[in-house]
C-alpha cells in the first residue's frame, strides 16, 4: 500500500492481533498513510488506548494528517460462535484487505507432549485464521464483485505464517504445526478463490516483539518490528503469493529444506534451549 493515499485509494483493512507486535506496527503505519483500519485483539482497553494514542498523535501533527483512522474491534479469534458475526455486529460493511496476525507461541518440553497446549496454540494460530476468514469472506466477495476485475481494487487476504513451518524446529511441535496448517489452509483457499481475491502468506523469521522477548534461545537475524511492518506493507503492494524476510535467514532455511539430514543432525541442535537436549 502506497506511502500516502488520496481518497479514492483509501482502503478499509481489518487486522487481527493488532494490539501488539507486528499487527500493531502494520496497523499504525496503514492508518498514518490514510487508510481506515479495524484493529482486533482480546482486550478492549488495550485497543482503545492504541486508538487514543493514534488520535492524539494525529491531532498534534494536523499538517501531516492523512485522514487515516484506527477503530477498535475487540474479539477472540478462538471463539467460533462469536467470530461468525463479529464484523456485521461491528457494522463493518466493506473490506479491502484483512491481515491475520493474531498468534501465540508456546514451546514443548519433552517428555511432556502436552495435548492441551498443542490444541490451545492451534486454536489461535490455525483455527483463529479459519474463523477470521469465515467472518470476512462474505464481505471480501462483495468487494471482489465491485472491483470488477480491476487488480488494484481486488480484495487481499494476508496471513502471517512463520518460517518455522519450513522445517521441524526444536520444541516447536505446537507452534510450527499450527503455522504449517494455517499456511496450507490459506494456500488451498487461494486455489479456490481463483483471481477474485488475492492471498499472500507472510513468512517472517525472528521479529523483536513481546512474543519473541520471551525466547531464551539464539534468534539469528532478528528484525526490528517497524522494519518488519515496512517490509510487509511494501511487498504486499505487489500482491505476491508469499513474502519471506529476512532474506538471509530465508535462503539459509530454504537451502536446509534441500538437505534435511544436515538440518536435523547439525543446525537445529544449535537452536535448542540450553539443557533441553539433556
Ligand atoms: N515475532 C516473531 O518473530 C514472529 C515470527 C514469525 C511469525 N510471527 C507471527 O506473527 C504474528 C504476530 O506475532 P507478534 O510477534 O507480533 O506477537 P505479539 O506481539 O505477541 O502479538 C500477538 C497478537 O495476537 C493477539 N492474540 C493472541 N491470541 C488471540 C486471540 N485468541 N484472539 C485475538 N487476538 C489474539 C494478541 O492480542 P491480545 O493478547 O491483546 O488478545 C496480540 O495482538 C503471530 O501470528 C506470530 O505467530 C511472529
Amino acid at each position: 500500500m502506497n506511502d500516502s493515499v488520496n481518497s479514492i485509494d483509501k482502503k478499509t483493512v481489518w487486522i487481527t492481533g493488532a494490539s501488539s507486535g507486528i499487527g500493531r506496527a502494520v496497523a499504525e503505519k496503514l492508518a498514518q498513510q490514510g487508510h481506515r483500519v479495524y484493529i482486533s485483539g482480546r482486550t478492549v482497553e488495550t485497543l482503545e488506548d492504541i486508538v487514543q494514542q493514534f488520535d492524539f498523535s494525529k491531532d498534534s501533527k494536523a499538517s501531516t494528517n492523512a485522514g487515516g483512522q484506527l477503530i477498535a474491534l475487540p474479539c477472540d479469534v478462538t471463539d467460533d460462535a462469536a467470530m461468525v458475526n463479529v464484523l456485521q455486529e461491528a457494522g463493518v460493511e466493506s473490506l479491502d484487505t484483512i491481515i491475520l496476525s493474531a498468534g501465540t507461541c508456546e514451546y514443548i518440553d519433552l517428555p511432556d507432549l502436552d495435548i492441551n497446549m498443542i490444541r490451545r496454540v492451534n486454536e489461535t494460530n490455525y483455527f483463529g485464521v479459519v474463523n477470521a476468514c469465515i467472518a470476512a469472506l462474505p464481505i471480501l466477495e462483495k468487494t471482489a464483485e465491485a472491483a470488477n476485475e480491476s487488480v488494484d481494487r481486488r480484495p487481499h487476504i494476508i496471513g502471517i505464517g512463520s518460517m518455522s513451518s519450513y522445517l521441524g524446529f526444536p520444541r516447536a511441535e505446537a507452534y510450527g504445526s499450527s503455522k504449517a496448517a494455517m499456511s496450507y489452509f490459506l494456500e488451498s483457499l487461494r486455489s479456490d478463490l481463483g483471481d477474485r481475491i488475492d492471498v499472500t502468506v507472510v513468512y517472517p523469521g525472528f521479529v523483536k516483539t513481546p512474543m519473541t522477548d520471551r525466547n531464551d534461545f539464539p534468534m539469528p537475524f532478528l528484525v526490528d518490528v517497524e522494519e518488519a511492518a515496512d517490509i510487509i506493507l511494501r511487498k504486499a503492494d505487489r500482491r505476491p503469493l508469499t513474502i519471506a524476510f529476512p532474506a538471509r535467514l530465508n535462503l539459509l532455511l530454504k537451502t536446509m529444506t534441500l538437505f534435511p539430514r544436515m538440518w536435523y543432525s547439525g543446525v537445529s541442535k544449535r537452536l535448542r534451549r540450553t539443557g533441553a537436549d539433556t
